[in-house]
C-alpha cells in the first residue's frame, strides 16, 4: 500500500517540526504500513539526541516514538565508544551520519528488546525503521510520565520501596540480561507515582565490552547518590560483579529480586 501525501500529512509535518524531515517521514509512514503505529500525534517530550511523540496504536492505546535527530554533529563523537568496541558491532563499517543514526536506532532498540525479555521494567519495544524506535508509551492520557529527576527524592512517598525497585531492575539488567546501562541516572527513570520504568538504552554495552566495569560503576554511584542511602557504592558495585560472573543458577524470587546462589543482593 502506497500512501500518498496529503494536506493532512504537511500538517503533522509543522506540528512535529524539526524532528521530521523527509528521510524521517518516510520512516514514519513504513512503520505505518507495517501497523506498528497509526496516527502521529505530536511530540511530548524532548531528550539530548532525539525527540520523543506520541503516535496512536491500533488498538486505541499510545505508542512513544523515539525519534533520533539525523544529523547532529556531536553524535559522531559521543557515541563512538559504544559501539566499537561492541562485538555485536564489529563488522559494522561507519561510513556516514545517517548510517550511524540508524545503526544507534537499532542498538538501542535490541537493547531495549532484551531487557523487555529479561522482566526489567522498560516501555515494551513494537519495532523500529531507520532513525525510529516505537515503543509503549509511559504516561497518563497524553501526557509522559515525569523523570525520577523531575519529581525529586523529597517528593517520593516511599524512597526506600522505590530504591529497592530500581536496585532489582539494576541487578536484572547486569546479571540476567548481561548488559550495562551504561546511562543510568535520575534523568534516565520515568516514574508513574508507583514504579520506576527504565528508559534510554543507547548507550547500553553487553558484559564483555572493555568498558563494562567502568559503564556499571558509575551507573550505581548515580543511583545509590540519588537515593541517598548508606550503601557505599564501590561495595554494591562488587557484588553486582561477582555476582555477575558467578555460574550457578539464578533465579528470580516473588518480589523480584535476583537471587545468585541462595542469596539476594542485599543480603550478602
Ligand atoms: N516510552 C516513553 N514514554 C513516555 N515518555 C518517554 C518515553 N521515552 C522517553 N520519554 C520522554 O522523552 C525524554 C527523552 O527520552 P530519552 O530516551 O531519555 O532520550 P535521550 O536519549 O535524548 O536522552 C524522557 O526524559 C521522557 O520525558
Ligand atoms: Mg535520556
Amino acid at each position: 500500500m502506497r500512501r500518498v501525501r496529503s494536506e493532512k500529512d504537511s500538517d503533522y509535518y509543522k506540528v512535529v517540526d524539526d524532528a521530521i524531515n523527509s528521510y524521517t517521514w518516510a520512516a514514519l509512514v513504513k512503520l505505518q504500513e507495517r501497523g506498528v503505529v497509526g496516527e502521529v500525534l505530536g511530540p511530548v517530550g524532548q531528550g539530548k539526541e532525539a525527540k520523543i511523540v506520541l503516535a496512536k496504536r491500533r488498538d486505541g492505546g499510545y505508542a512513544a516514538l523515539k525519534i533520533f535527530y539525523p544529523v547532529p554533529v556531536r553524535f559522531t563523537k559521543s557515541r563512538y565508544g559504544y559501539i566499537l568496541g561492541d562485538p555485536r558491532f564489529r563488522n559494522v563499517k561507519i561510513s556516514d551520519q545517517l548510517h550511524l543514526v540508524e545503526l544507534w536506532c537499532r542498538k538501542e532498540f535490541g537493547n531495549l528488546a532484551r531487557a523487555y525479555e529479561t522482566g526489567v521494567r522498560v516501555p515494551r519495544p513494537y519495532g523500529f525503521y531507520r532513525n525510529v524506535l516505537a515503543m509503549e508509551f509511559i504516561g497518563v492520557g497524553r501526557d509522559p510520565a515525569p523523570t525520577l529527576a523531575d519529581v525529586g527524592l523529597e517528593n517520593v512517598e516511599d524512597p526506600e520501596a522505590l530504591f529497592h525497585e530500581v536496585l532489582k531492575n539494576l541487578e536484572k539488567i547486569y546479571v540476567v540480561a548481561g548488559l550495562v546501562h551504561g546511562d543510568l541516572s535520575p534523568f534516565n527513570i520515568l516514574y508513574d507515582g508507583e514504579r520506576p520504568w527504565i528508559i534510554d538504552w543507547g548507550s547500553a554495552v553487553r558484559r564483555g565490552h572493555p568498558k563494562e566495569y567502568e559503564y556499571l560503576k558509575r551507573d550505581v554511584e548515580r543511583i545509590l547518590e540519588f537515593f541517598q542511602t548508606p550503601l557505599d557504592p564501590h561495595d554494591v558495585f562488587k557484588k553486582l560483579a561477582e555476582r555477575g560472573s558467578q555460574r550457578g543458577p539464578v533465579e528470580v524470587d516473588e518480589e523480584g529480586w535476583v537471587v545468585v546462589g541462595g542469596k539476594r543482593i542485599l543480603d550478602e
